[in-house]
Formats: structure tokens, sequence, C-alpha cells
């Protein structure tokens, strides 16, 4: 049988290396609320990403709800239609009304032009998301924050790494939210992380993660258990040894993909802003008019072949049950989005992807480009 090729697939490095780390846990015998692993992988992620403050939490959507009551954020948030729908969800958990905006066409990002139009009296906060990694306008972003006064936090569960022309691209924004689930370019099993830039935020977050409590007998906020594991933890500090050997992979298998589909009619392949300082954590292609084929039967040939892409992000989450009645999520409010979800198809990209397994991926779709 033919093994499969999924559209990604874990970073495990040698298990010999994780049992120090076990040995460890089960001499201390500390298994939680803020331990000696928690401590120095909040530290060793401060200085790899250069940020100043981060909370690390169970997952990366426990912390956009925790970030969301953290800045006390009510009313309606400006967030895109083209994510993963815990983007929106974190907002309903909030009792908050996601308003929809359409994204960049260049980008599939937040389209910071058409943001003003959708602001109202109840706008508090705007949610953007860099998606695939590729970093959003972050400076035509903060200017309409700033000009109507609403907070930011951008939901950067792809973007572990990513730079901009100022540094981190995790330092924008009042708040930048990452997950560290298995599926991410840095993975803690299940996990996730908020980045903060003052002291003072971290301690809120820091205590709402941990239901609220100050000390044995003070809580002061009704919080949440948002607490990331010392099993985690450790396993994010040995993740963190071997993530430039993962990245430099991810760099080498994208250029491939690139210099592979450039001459293929029809295959556009997404660009982040910045190549280079991009984590290749997707491999997004568009599916063109002139291209043979309709997306879905492309993502369906290349599954009779054992190539599983995936169509992120289809549906839109405007599309779900739950968001479909809001005016914002109306088709003709969200153009360019609609017609990337039905053109999306992210190809397999993780550090062990192989040579000839690209070449067969590539192969697959330059077959049918030739029909
Ligand atoms: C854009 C986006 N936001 C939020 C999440 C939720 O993160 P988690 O799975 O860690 O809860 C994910 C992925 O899982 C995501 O892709």
């Amino acid at each position: 049988m033919k093994t499969p090729i999924y559209v990604t697939q874990p970073y495990l490095p040698p298990l010999a290396e994780f049992i120090p780390y076990l040995e460890k846990i089960w001499e201390n015998k500390i298994l939680t609320n803020g331990g000696p692993f928690h401590q120095q992988l909040e530290k060793e992620l401060c200085e790899y990403l250069g940020v100043k403050h981060i909370c690390l939490f169970t997952n990366g959507t426990i912390a956009l709800v925790t970030a969301l009551q953290a800045l006390r954020i009510n009313g309606e948030v400006i967030t895109t239609p083209y994510s993963f729908v815990a983007t929106a969800h974190s907002l309903l958990w909030n009792g908050i009304k996601p308003v929809f905006v359409d994204v960049d066409p260049n980008t599939l990002n937040l389209d910071p032009a058409k943001i003003e139009a959708a602001i109202t009296p109840h706008t508090t906060a705007i949610m953007p998301v860099h998606c695939y990694g590729h970093s959003c306008d972050v400076d035509a972003i903060q200017k309409i924050a700033d000009n109507y006064n609403l907070k930011v936090i951008y939901d950067a569960a792809h973007a572990f790494g990513v730079k901009c022309h100022c540094g981190s691209v995790l330092n924008h924004g009042d708040l930048s939210v990452l997950s560290f689930h298995a599926t991410k370019v840095f993975n803690t099993f299940e996990g996730g992380a908020i980045i903060c830039p003052d002291a003072k935020t971290k301690q809120r977050i820091d205590q709402l993660k941990n239901f609220g409590f100050v000390d044995e007998v003070t809580v002061v906020a009704p919080g949440i258990n948002g607490k990331m594991s010392e099993l985690n933890a450790a396993f994010g500090l040995l993740q963190l040894k071997h993530i430039e050997e993962a990245l430099s992979r991810r760099r080498e298998i994208d250029a491939s993909y690139r210099e592979q589909l450039v001459e293929v009619k029809g295959i556009l392949c997404l660009n982040g802003k910045n190549q280079a300082a991009d984590n290749h954590s997707y491999f997004p292609i568009l599916v063109q008019a002139n291209y043979p084929i309709s997306r879905d039967e492309l993502y369906q040939k290349l599954k009779d072949h054992g190539i599983f892409a995936r169509r992120y992000f289809y549906p839109l989450i405007s599309d779900f049950p739950m968001y479909r009645s809001l005016p914002s999520a109306q088709r003709d409010n969200l153009p360019i989005a609609a017609d990337a979800a039905v053109r999306v198809l992210c190809l397999p990209i993780y550090p062990t992807l192989d040579t000839d397994q690209i070449k067969k991926i590539v192969n697959v779709i330059k077959e049918v480009s030739k029909q």
C-alpha cells in the first residue's frame, strides 16, 4: 500500500532526547501550576521570539478567549471570515458580535481599506489573523485602531517566529495569540500563548488563566483554567532546540514547490510579503479559472494518489450556521474571501517531507495541466 502523504506531520525530536525531561518531572513531582519547565519555556520563548512577555496556555483557543477577557473587550469586533473557526468562536464565547470584513486579494489577510466602513459606535476592537503566517498590514491596522480608539488582538496562531519590517510581528497590536497545536510549526502537542507588552498585563493574564487567583485566598476575576502543564512545557523546550533545523527544511520545501510550479498555468502560489522572514507554515496555492479542473477536482485527484491536501480555509467562518445570519456574513460583503475559499488548496509541507514526495505531488498537478 502507498504511504499516504498528509498536509502536515507533527515534528517530533528523537524520543531519547525527551526522556531526561520526563525523569526530571518524576523526580521533582511538579506537574503544572507554573512549574520550572513552564518558567524556563517562557524565558526561552521571549528570547527566541524577540518579545517582552509571554503567557503560556493549554491551547490557542483558550488563549484567544482569555486575551479578549484581559482587555475587557465587548460589543462588536471586526475580524476576518478567512480563518480557522476558533478565531470567531473566541468572540462568541465572550458574548461579542463578530463583524466580518473582506480580505486583501494578495495576502488573504483582513483588508485595512475595508475596516473603517465596518466601524460602528459598538466597535471595541479588531481581531486580524496573520493567515498562513503571512503578516498583516500591521501599520495600516494600527493607524485605524488609533484613530478610532480600538484595541487590536492578533490571532497569530500561524505566525510563530515570523518577522516584519521592525522585528517580530508578534510585537504589534495590544496582544498576539499563538497556537502550539500539533499541526503548527512549533508544537507542544497542544498549547498556546499570549504575547503582551508589559508586566502588568502579563500579571492579569496569568491570574485569568489560573481561575482568577492572586493568592491562596484571593480571587480577583472569574478566571478559567488555561495553564500549560509541565509535560507540554518540557516538550516545548526540546522543540525549541530543533526549531531552526525545522524552519530551514520548510524553507527548502517552499522554494522547491515554487520552482517546480512556477510554469504551471492556472496555479498561483500565494506569497507572503517577506518570503525571507516567513515560517512556511503552510503552502497555499490558488487554482485559477484557466486550470483544466476545479479546486475540488484537484483535491480529489491528489487524494486518489494518496496525497491529502487541505482546503484551508473553506468553508468561510461566515458560512457556518452560528454566523451566517449576521449582516456582515453575507456573500456580497465578502467577495474576495468567498472566491479564495473555493480556489485554495494547502499542499503538504513539513520538515520530513522528502524530495520524491514533493515531486510526486507536483507531478499530479502538472499532469492535469497538460490535459
Ligand atoms: C488561525 C487559528 N486560530 C486559532 C486556532 C486555535 O488554536 P488551538 O488549536 O491551539 O486551540 C488555530 C488552530 O488550531 C488557527 O489556525
